[in-house]
């Protein structure tokens, strides 16, 4: 039986494919459409999976949409009236829950089939479709289950515990309350305005000082239970809404803050002006913020589960700091995340949601790599290659055994250079985890500044993520626990921050993969 799960109409469009309950392939339409976060109908992706399953769409028997417009009417009508909200914000979220109602006919359009044709198409709600990406794939038989992440649905946080086949919803935060929406705003007010720019806020942070943990601290007051409420006049969401578009290229926000933020915080820093300490100091003070409300949602997930196991997933499950900080500020003590934990990871949730808990499916598929996309071969590469007519080109090629590459890669790393490394199939999700990778010396101070000046084109506080040996982890980092995925950032030891300066980020930290024979042998 094959299921179709798609992220549609929302940030990071995507597409999996399920063949009885095993995962063929995963895909994020943004590789293809070659602009980050596409947000739209992932027809690029839809088709690839098929080409990939060697199926055609008439052999999809189940299609499952992370997008439910169904879900919470009776809070979103109450919201609506209590708020008098705007008949131009009521508009604007109403076309877009029309799409979601209208896809019928680009679903069959990419499908190949009349619409009458259609396979059963099951509409699974933003947030326990987060829920499913987490719990489903991970290595648990049980676990408490957590997703954090702007909105979804009308929904910002939800708790959970699954067991075996089904996930049990336990606790919900809806709108307008949202951590999301929380680091998203004064992200935008240091002058980061573009979508997925919270990377670049938690990158900044370890440079400054929480000198305004006091001032964030009054955006968000927690209750018992895990609930938080956001503070009404630092937000514009509440009120007036906020403009934005989810349809066909990079998704863009408005500014979520109010007037009142800039009284709180100081002047709001426009895009591309000097960034100084003052800047770093509130990146810092917001992730030390943004910590504790997550710690407090977890601890309260833990006091109702009783369960050592978590799995998380939301796009504030991409902060890699506060996840690796999760098992020393809770009871927690096994974390799982998979690679693509935030919304383009609902698509592998509402595909395993149909399975296991719709068609009652049992488990039997862990996702243990991150390797599920799209692969070319030397041909390939060549049409490629030999297609760029600029004149400073040059290209030359050799094929080495496998023995030959390693050590001539080796090599090359140790002597200075920067290696794209390309093999097998394209990562799912954000990081870059030995298969499209750009490779170099960890022990080189010049590299950090070399590579993102050069090569990358961004920010030079930027830091750059180590690739370990699983057995070479507690030689090198304190406290971490093996990770495949890239998704937890922990303190380089001490007496190893010299011999490891192109990784160590500012605060004695390093995001790391960790790399075994299993999960990816060649790298
Ligand atoms: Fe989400």
């Amino acid at each position: 039986m094959y299921i179709l799960g798609i992220n549609a109409y929302h940030a990071d469009g995507s597409a999996v494919l399920l063949r009885d309950g095993e995962l063929v392939v995963a895909l994020e339409e943004e590789r293809f459409r070659r602009i980050k976060h596409w947000a739209g109908f992932p027809t690029e992706t839809i088709t690839r999976c098929l080409e990939i399953g060697g199926i055609s769409g008439r052999d999809v028997e189940h299609v499952a949409i992370s997008r439910d417009p169904r879900a919470n009417l009776i809070r979103k009508a109450a919201f609506a009236v209590r708020n008098k909200m705007k008949i131009s914000n009521i508009v604007n979220r109403t076309r877009n829950l029309k799409k979601v109602h209208e896809v019928r006919t680009p679903l069959a359009a990419a499908l190949g089939v009349t619409e009458s044709e259609l396979p059963r198409i099951h509409f699974v709600e933003h947030h326990p479709a987060h829920l499913a990406s987490a719990f489903f794939v991970s290595p648990f038989e049980d676990a408490a289950v957590c997703a954090i992440d702007g909105f979804g649905d009308f929904i910002s946080t939800s708790t959970a515990i699954g067991r075996g086949n089904q996930i049990r919803m336990l606790h919900k935060v809806s709108y307008p309350h949202s951590l999301g929406v929380l680091y998203t705003a004064v992200t935008q007010h240091i002058g980061f305005p573009n979508y997925g720019d919270e990377f670049k806020v938690m990158g900044l942070a370890p440079y400054g000082a929480p000198e305004f943990v006091d001032e964030i601290r009054k955006l968000v007051t927690l209750k018992p239970g895990g609930d938080f409420e956001l503070t009404r006049k630092y937000f514009r969401h509440w009120d007036e809404g906020v403009e934005m578009e989810w349809e066909g290229g990079s998704p863009t926000m408005g500014p979520l803050y109010t007037a009142e933020l800039n009284r709180l915080l100081g002047p709001a820093r426009v895009s591309g002006e000097p960034l100084e300490s003052r800047h770093e100091n509130l990146a810092r003070s917001l992730q030390a913020v943004y910590e504790e409300c997550a710690f407090h949602v977890l601890n309260a997930l833990w006091s109702r589960t009783k369960n050592p196991r978590l799995c998380l997933a939301g796009g504030c499950a991409m902060n890699s700091v506060a996840n690796g900080k999760v098992r020393d500020n809770t009871p927690f003590q096994d974390v799982y995340i998979q690679p693509a934990a935030a919304d383009s990871g609902t698509a592998l949730g509402a595909a395993y949601q149909a399975w296991n808990q719709i068609l009652k499916k049992p488990r039997g598929f862990v996702m243990s790599h991150g390797y599920w996309g799209t692969t070319y071969d030397d041909a390939d590469a060549r049409v490629v290659l030999d297609g760029r007519n600029d004149s400073e080109w040059r290209y030359t090629s050799e094929r080495l055994s496998d023995d030959s590459l390693f050590d001539a890669t080796a090599r090359l790393i140790a002597d200075g250079n920067v290696v794209g490394w390309y093999q097998g199939k394209m990562e799912w999700g954000a990081r870059a985890l030995g298969n499209r990778s750009i490779l170099a010396d960890a022990r080189r101070g010049d590299m950090r500044e070399l590579i993102n000046t050069k090569i990358k084109f961004r920010e030079k506080f930027r830091p750059f993520a180590p690739s370990i040996l699983e057995e070479a982890m507690d030689e090198y980092f304190v406290g971490a626990a093996p990770d495949p995925f890239m998704q937890q950032v922990y303190p380089v030891r001490e007496e190893k921050r010299g011999v490891l300066p192109a990784i160590t980020h500012v605060d004695g930290s390093g995001r790391l993969q960790t790399v075994s024979r299993e999960s990816n042998p060649r790298y």
